[in-house]
């Protein structure tokens, strides 16, 4: 499949839907994408022909389910480029990426941050790689530092040295920001925390979806991600960890499945990953992701990229067409477009990005206002709340006029009151 977006948009039965009588028009996808056929109905098919549990039953339904309950760990180790994996495949299954980054900050942080350690966030992070990290810094009286960011919402990169030292036990940075669309350089910020022996977790929530993202090549000690945000189901996450950081991590629950050996004192713990997985996982949605990662992978991530960096281009040059960015209405990100995801943020004095998201909902576009969790950075640009469009693969040229002219229409709407 080549990225023939009218042929991929007829995947998607959500897009025919009418709201207040338009077509709708869903730009909300860093909140969640929407999904395709194959994965609705590769959700009803475990449900309808394969249901039962996995690792358990010696029936044949439950040798199925494991069956493709363990290929899918296998596809997404495939897909992130994961060293040897099928050997020993360390990719944990989790609620979350929220949950993913808290395990860490417990099953590793707890174990190896100590009083005075430095950890490193960037002043761009989304609550969930934000207050984990104060937590496990206020129960080790370790030191959180915050990496600031330029007048463009870039890390400040010329300070690299100086927040990332030999005092850095983590650095846990987002690699493309939810809240402003900035990718950072985050081989970079690998290289120089190797240099001081600190570890690295990214935030793959809104990369992973959108582009080529190779462990092998990043080097990184954690990655973690959502499926939801990538044409899978919701409530299921993704937590990768290196070899070598996985080998000494202990689990963080406790139950069945995780067990080798049980007595009335102690426990043994099962082999990696399943002494990471206690209880019954999310078998449903694991095996539905499969479907997702089989499409994403149909279209081939760099074409998934070039597709939205070409929406974004041709987002940017209508917006400086359409003559409404000023002091009083900003579009915050990179200059450079290369340094942007599709996501498109904007703040106006004019009226709240509520006020302007409902009138860009009448017109049946799905747009996300709010504080996108990343309330500290929004205290830092000074402003309440803005107003987010985010791109995927099934957005077209049409859809994105169409923003930009509602968006127009409603700060001049505004104006006017
Ligand atoms: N983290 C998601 C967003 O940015 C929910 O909208």
């Amino acid at each position: 499949m080549n990225h023939n977006i009218s042929e991929i948009r007829k995947d998607f039965p959500i897009l025919n839907t009418v709201i207040n009588n338009k077509k709708l028009v869903y730009l909300d996808n860093a909140a969640t994408s929407q999904k395709p056929i194959q994965v609705i109905n590769k959700l009803n098919d475990y449900y309808t022909k394969l249901n039962s549990n996995v690792h358990r039953g010696v029936h044949t339904l439950s040798g199925k389910a494991t069956d493709e309950f363990e290929n899918v760990r296998l596809k997404v180790a495939e897909f992130i480029n994961v060293p040897n994996y099928k050997k020993s495949n360390p990719i944990i299954w989790t609620k979350n990426t929220t949950e993913s980054i808290n395990i860490i900050s417990m099953a590793w942080g707890d174990e190896n941050i100590k009083e005075n350690d430095e950890i490193v966030v960037s002043a761009m992070e989304h609550h969930s790689n934000l207050i984990p990290w104060q937590k496990l810094c206020e129960r080790k009286k370790a030191k959180l530092k915050i990496f600031p960011i330029n007048e463009f919402q870039e890390l400040n990169i010329k300070l690299l040295n100086e927040y990332i030292n030999p005092n850095t036990k983590l650095v846990s940075i987002v690699h493309s920001s939810n809240s402003m669309g900035t990718i950072n350089p985050i081989k970079t910020i690998i290289n120089q925390a190797k240099k001081v022996n600190a570890k690295v977790l990214i935030d793959g929530a809104q990369s992973v979806p959108h582009m080529p993202v190779d462990v092998t090549d990043l080097d990184c000690d954690f990655l973690v991600f959502s499926a939801h945000k990538m044409l899978g189901p919701t409530g299921l996450g993704v937590l990768y960890v290196k070899e070598d950081v996985i080998n000494t991590l202990e689990p963080h629950f406790f139950g069945g499945e995780m067990v080798l050996d049980v007595s009335y004192e102690s426990a043994t713990w099962n082999d990696i990953p399943m002494k990471f997985e206690a209880g019954t996982p999310n078998i449903a949605d694991v095996i539905a992701f499969g479907a997702a990662i089989d499409y994403l992978n149909e279209i081939g991530m760099s074409n998934i990229r070039k597709h939205e960096l070409e929406l974004t281009k041709f987002a940017l040059h209508l917006i400086e067409e359409s003559k409404f960015l000023n002091d009083n209405t900003v579009l915050y990100g990179p200059k450079n477009v290369s340094n942007r995801s599709g996501v498109l943020t904007f703040h106006s004095g004019i009226a709240h990005p509520h006020d302007l998201g409902t009138l860009l909902d009448n017109e049946g576009i799905a747009v996300r206002t709010g504080h996108h969790c990343t309330m500290p950075l929004m205290k830092y640009l000074g402003i309440p709340a803005s107003l987010r469009a985010s791109l995927y693969i099934y957005n077209t040229e049409e859809e994105v006029s169409n923003f930009i002219k509602c968006f127009t229409d409603s700060l001049r709407f505004f104006e006017n009151v």
